[in-house]
């Protein structure tokens, strides 16, 4: 047996939700320069989970079902309070929420197709609540209830800002969710997929999920280069920084990619909202920061941005605090990780790998006073 460092290139299940071919991205057949283009996050949810897209009803339904399923139970909102409020990392207290809303929800453990649909809906509809309020009692303001009348990316920013967005603010935020819904089999959807299979239930699945995307190497990485533009301060300073860093051999945050060899095609869509939002924003330095780190990275090392690097720039142009980047990755990467959570069920059997064992030989055990 010879362990595949990283389980790079090994195929670990079927699955019909999206895939990466020759550097394209499908979700379900459907290009995502497609659907970025002409749906809506709600369209692209339902997609995940019905591998078609809803007709007007069928879509009109989820948004209803969405809307009127965000409100937190108490309990969770009350335990927010509990936390240390300047220290805490927004990841962590979603992580604690989600595991939190499966005590409150009575069908957590019921395993039946419908019930496991019906908890799908509660816990999407959910995160982006989760995410707003503490960010709100974080900073001694009370959460606010989402509006039954907006759609759910408006309704995500209204419940953090406490002001109706924009529709160009509406238009990006709901191209954002779309981009990171689903990504084939990424470290959080396989966490979740394994999680499940043991036939473990969904908030177990989904707390999993969030811890994985949680780390610097995959859904943390927008934080961290959000971090560095801000280091950075100046186009002018960007060639020394990344320079620096190489030498260092530092890894450059939002940059590289397990699968993609000549670019992710995610990257050129949030590079031009970058573009846009911050010359709207009057903060063209961002954008221009990210062209030259860009422009320097990729003449030292053949490695294209991902997903994470002009999200950094186009999530700081949308007014949200910077460590609340990877729970909103969270909440898009939800309605993935419930498609790939509603799927293994329905094909199910135990992930269970094998490990190459690098350790000692055979020894035998020697009395603790015996023992040097
Ligand atoms: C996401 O998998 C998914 O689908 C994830 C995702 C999704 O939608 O779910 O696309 C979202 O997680 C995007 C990735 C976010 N992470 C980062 O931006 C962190 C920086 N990137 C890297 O750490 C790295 O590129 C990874 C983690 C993304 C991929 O890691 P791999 O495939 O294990 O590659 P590696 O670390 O083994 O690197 C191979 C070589 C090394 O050089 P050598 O030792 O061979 O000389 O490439 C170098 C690395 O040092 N390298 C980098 C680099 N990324 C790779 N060098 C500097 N900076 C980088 N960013």
């Amino acid at each position: 047996m010879t362990a595949t460092r990283g389980l790079e290139g090994v195929v670990a299940t079927t699955s019909s939700i999206s895939s990466i071919i020759d550097d394209t991205l499908t979700y379900v057949g459907y290009n995502i320069d497609d659907l970025t283009e002409n749906a809506s996050f709600e369209e692209v949810i339902y997609l995940l989970w019905h591998l078609e897209l809803p007709t007007k009803e069928q879509l009109q339904e989820l948004k209803e079902q969405l809307a009127e399923n965000m409100e937190l139970p108490q309990e969770v909102l009350d335990s927010f309070k509990t936390y240390p409020l300047d220290k805490v990392h927004p990841m962590a207290v979603l992580r604690t929420a989600v595991s939190a809303l499966g005590i409150f929800d009575e069908d957590a453990e019921v395993m039946d197709k419908e019930a496991n649909y019906q908890k799908a809906i509660r816990l999407q509809a959910k995160m982006p609540a989760i995410v707003a309020a503490f960010a709100r009692i974080r900073k001694g303001l009370e959460p606010i209830a989402p509006r039954k009348d907006l759609g759910f990316a408006a309704n995500f920013m209204y419940m953090i800002k406490g002001e109706e967005p924009d529709q160009i603010e509406i238009e990006a935020m709901d191209k954002a969710l779309i981009l990171h819904a689903d990504h084939e089999l990424n470290a959080s959807t396989f966490t979740a997929r394994v999680c499940v299979a043991t036939l473990s239930d969904i908030y177990s699945g989904i707390t999993a999920a969030i811890g994985a995307l949680k780390g610097p190497l995959h859904g943390g990485a927008n934080e961290q280069v959000m971090k560095m533009l801000t280091e950075i301060g100046s186009a002018d300073n960007a060639e020394s920084y990344i320079k620096d860093k190489l030498e260092n051999k530092e890894k450059i945050m939002g940059f590289g990619h397990r699968v993609y060899r000549k670019g992710d095609p995610r990257a050129k869509h949030l590079k031009e909202m970058s573009k846009r939002l911050t010359e709207i924003t009057g903060e063209p330095e961002w954008y221009n920061i990210s062209i030259k780190v860009e422009e320097v990275f990729t003449s030292e090392k053949p490695l294209p941005p991902n997903v994470d690097f002009y999200s950094a720039s186009v999530y700081h142009s949308l007014g949200f605090d910077h460590d609340l980047f990877t729970p909103i990755f969270a909440v898009s990467r939800t309605s993935g990780w419930l498609a790939h959570i509603l799927e293994q069920y329905e094909n199910n059997r135990l992930i269970r790998p094998r490990a190459e064992y690098i350790g000692p030989g055979m020894r035998s055990y020697i009395s603790l006073d015996e023992r040097k």
